[in-house]
């Protein structure tokens, strides 16, 4: 018998310009202001991550000396990457106003500019603790669409539940640069070729697995945290011997981006619950632009995200700035940290 040489797929490399064309063209998933406006994103978190990759030879490190809305001494990277992010998605059209953490207030379109149908919301740099000493960052977004009728769009607008985002996202400037992006059908990643300057296709349909041995917990703050919390924690790390019978294991980065990151590439779970210490600011992590572009991954993704009691994508945010609760990641784990503490809210 002659055996046939196996047939390899010719390589196809697919950037995120094709990807992107393919969904509008062909899938009829995304319009041409959609697509521009993720390429418009794209491009900005790589001059972002240009910057991040010069480090202290671009000058960037250390602090802004201003403070945000929120109280946090501003780097100077949160402040060129907020810069950067909206000097790119001002002009092009696509957009009716954009929001993120390092801004008191929604910023509007100016005038001499064409106005479009969606709303743009990020967090330029997280992870700003890591700037300085060379760890992971990234960028988060959310995509919004302008409620009908709103010329002006004020924080009202985008006070939309997470269920309502059209698209989501996030780079991570890490030993790679990659976009991990969802329009609402999959997570699909890409890597940027810095020779080519260009994203490419890299995962299609990145799935988390449901079961996990691994997770992401700020553990300084386990003093401060309320009586369901510390029962999930204390059965993990009681081990084999242990209720749980499982040895686990625990990472955390301290940069939402690169712990999401991995959650996605290797399941687990990210934490960040409520505690005493930030009780009456409703929890560390921001809704519109941290859990809500985060969960809507991770729900694409086959995972599960809940502010300890429901999901995240639920619920109608009063405030632009709004703090909550985040437990997401491997499906299995979040059902049971979330049943713990309904189970504590009955
Ligand atoms: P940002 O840098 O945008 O303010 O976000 C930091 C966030 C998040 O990225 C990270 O998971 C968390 O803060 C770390 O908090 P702790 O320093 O309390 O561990
Ligand atoms: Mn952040
Ligand atoms: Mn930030």
């Amino acid at each position: 018998m002659n055996a046939k040489p196996a047939k390899s797929d010719p390589i196809k490399s697919v950037s995120l310009t094709r990807f992107l064309i393919e969904e509008q063209r062909d899938k009829q998933h995304i319009n041409a202001d959609l697509r521009l406006l993720i390429e418009v994103v794209a491009r900005a978190c790589k001059s972002i991550s240009l910057a991040v990759g010069r480090g202290a030879l671009g000058g960037v490190l250390g602090s802004a000396g201003t403070e945000n809305i929120q109280g946090e001494v501003q780097k100077k990277l949160d402040v060129l990457s907020n810069d950067i992010l909206l000097e790119a998605n001002e002009w092009g059209g696509h957009l009716a106003a954009l929001a993120s953490e390092e801004m008191d207030d929604p910023h509007p379109i100016p005038h001499r500019y064409p106005k479009g149908e969606y709303l743009l919301v990020f967090d330029p740099l997280d992870g700003s603790s890591n700037i300085d000493v060379n760890i992971s960052v990234g960028t988060i977004f959310s995509v919004l669409r302008c409620p009908a009728g709103v010329q002006d769009p004020d924080e009202k607008a985008f006070l939309q539940p997470g269920t309502q985002q059209v698209a989501a996202g996030y780079a991570v400037y890490g030993s790679s640069t990659m976009l991990v992006l969802t329009l609402g059908d999959g997570v699909h990643a890409f890597t940027l070729d810095r020779e080519l300057g260009s994203f490419v296709l890299t995962q299609r349909n990145l799935r988390i697995a449901e079961d996990t041995r691994e997770f992401a917990i700020n553990m300084s703050n386990l003093r401060h945290w309320e009586a369901p919390m510390r029962r999930y924690i204390e059965e993990l790390l009681a081990g084999k011997t242990g209720p749980r019978g499982a040895d686990f294991n625990m990472r955390w980065v301290a940069s939402m981006v690169a712990d999401v990151h991995r959650i996605i590439c290797r399941g687990g779970t990210f934490i960040y619950p409520l505690d005493a210490k930030i009780k009456d600011k409703g929890g560390k992590l921001r809704l519109l632009y941290e859990a809500n572009p985060m969960a809507l991954i991770v729900e694409q993704a086959g995972g599960m995200a809940t502010n300890g009691l429901t999901r995240i994508l639920d619920i109608v945010p009063q405030s632009l700035h709004q703090r909550v609760p985040v437990f997401l990641g491997s499906k299995n784990e979040i059902e049971r940290v979330t049943a713990y503490h309904r189970e504590a809210a009955r």
